[in-house]
């Protein structure tokens, strides 16, 4: 999921900052335990969304709180999309044939749900709350 992530826009990597520490390759990126608990932090919000699946409002907060988060480390909006192809990718890896239009329909269903509640959490110049 990662290699795609930096083959789709390699300019994500130096968002990826530990101790203030920039990685020079993609490589070396995901061989840090921090890139690595990052990947583990974004599937623990997908399968709480997946849990929540009935009632998504109750994340509303914590997604909005964690969509600030991301803006101030310098996330553009855009780059949760190329996080969703990637995740689509690795989906259809893993699933083969079993990842139809269907499911492919259901997890972009879910994932913009969950980065548009992320995005209520941005500030934009001149939004009117
Ligand atoms: C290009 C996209 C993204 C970038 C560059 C990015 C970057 C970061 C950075 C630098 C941090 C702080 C350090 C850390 O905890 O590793 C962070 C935290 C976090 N990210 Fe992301 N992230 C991205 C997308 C996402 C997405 C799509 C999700 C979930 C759907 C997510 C979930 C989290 C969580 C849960 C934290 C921890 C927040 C906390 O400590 O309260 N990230 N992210």
């Amino acid at each position: 999921m990662c290699f795609r992530l930096f083959d789709l826009d390699p300019d994500l990597l130096p968002l990826f900052q530990y101790n203030c520490k920039k990685f020079s390759t993609p490589e070396e990126c995901l061989s840090s335990p921090e890139f690595l608990e990052h990947i583990r932090k974004v599937m623990s919000v997908i399968d709480a969304a997946v849990s929540h699946l009935e009632n998504l409002h109750s994340l509303a907060e914590y997604l909005a709180n964690l969509g600030k988060k991301h803006q101030a480390v310098g996330v553009k909006l855009e780059s949760f999309s190329t996080v969703g192809e990637s995740l689509l990718y690795m989906l259809e890896k893993c699933h083969g044939p079993a990842f139809n239009m269907n499911v492919r329909e259901a997890w972009t269903k879910l994932y913009s749900t969950v980065v548009k509640a992320m995005s209520c959490g941005w500030d934009i110049p001149g939004k009117v709350e």
